[in-house]
């Protein structure tokens, strides 16, 4: 690796270090799953692992009450890499999520794949399920302030916060295969990620990149990111290299 490249110390810089590191293996960047298996174990569940859409979502936009991720198209490769890390002890959460280790081991690493590739086959350009924000502040639950978490996503915090987009894209629409779609993913999921990674009990993150970032964040800007974030529109008017939506 060039010395040159690590010095630049842009998301971008480092998403070429990473990928050229071996945080993946080359066979999970490559689409490599059974999406028909996939979709079985998906709406059946396999084994000691309960369907995923009973937490995740027949569509799978995950579910604010379960705190439960939105799985579809969020990225094939990151999908396969959170369930291996999952079943190997890398990632163990608490809360509802506690019991996904134990999903993930009922699974074979093809099993994986081929959910990974199923939820990375549901369909884009149907109407997006958000988070309903004025649900979950009538709940009780805090919500912040989308208009200061647009400026973290898009310019971070000068000296300490590097800007989310840098890594993730625009709005949080992901970059392939390390860095996973934040945008349009669940909101209470987003909070309790953030704070995972800033208390350290998330700890699969490769070199550290969120620990790193979460570690500047105050609550206000993980409520105020993740506000922002579970309702980025992923398109920017006229691109026409991207899918023409309009969220
Ligand atoms: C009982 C509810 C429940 C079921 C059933 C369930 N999950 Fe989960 N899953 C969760 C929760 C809650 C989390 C969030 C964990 C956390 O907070 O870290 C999660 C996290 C995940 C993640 C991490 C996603 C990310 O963005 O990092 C993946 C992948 C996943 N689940 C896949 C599956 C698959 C595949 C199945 C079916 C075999 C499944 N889940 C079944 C509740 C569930
Ligand atoms: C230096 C690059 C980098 C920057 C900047 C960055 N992230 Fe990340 N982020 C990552 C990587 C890498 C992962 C995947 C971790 C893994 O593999 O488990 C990630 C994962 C996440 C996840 C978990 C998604 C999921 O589905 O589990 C959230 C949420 C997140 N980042 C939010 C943010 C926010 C908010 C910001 C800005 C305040 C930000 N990130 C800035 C590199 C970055």
């Amino acid at each position: 690796m060039r010395k040159s490249l690590i010095k630049i110390s842009t998301g971008l810089a480092l998403a070429t270090i990473v990928f050229s590191g071996s945080v993946l293996a080359g066979e999970e960047a490559v689409m490599n799953g059974d999406i028909a298996n996939g979709k079985k174990i998906f709406t059946e569940g396999k084994g000691a692992a309960v369907a995923c859409m009973t937490c995740h979502g027949p569509t799978g936009w995950g579910m604010d009450a379960m705190g439960a991720p939105r799985l579809a198209n969020i990225g094939y490769p990151y999908v396969v890499k959170q369930l291996t890390d999952l079943a190997e002890g890398r990632r163990t959460p608490s809360g509802a999520g506690a019991v996904m280790p134990v999903f993930a081991q009922a699974l074979t690493p093809q099993d994986r794949r081929d959910v990974a590739a199923y939820v990375n086959s549901l369909p884009i350009d149907g109407p997006p399920e958000l988070s309903d924000l004025n649900e979950i502040k009538a709940s009780g639950q805090p919500v912040g302030q989308r208009y200061l978490g647009e400026v973290l996503v898009k310019y971070g915090v000068l000296g300490k916060v590097s800007a989310c987009q840098s890594c993730h894209g625009y709005n949080g629409r992901g970059a392939a295969p390390i860095f996973p779609v934040i945008g349009q993913q669940k909101y209470t999921y987003l909070v309790n990620q953030l704070h995972n990674w800033r208390e350290a009990s998330r700890t699969n993150d490769p070199y550290g990149m969120m620990r790193a970032i979460a570690k500047n964040l105050t609550d206000d800007d993980i409520l105020n990111a993740a506000a922002f974030l579970a309702l980025a529109p992923r398109t920017t008017a006229g691109n026409s290299r991207v899918p023409d939506t309009t969220h």
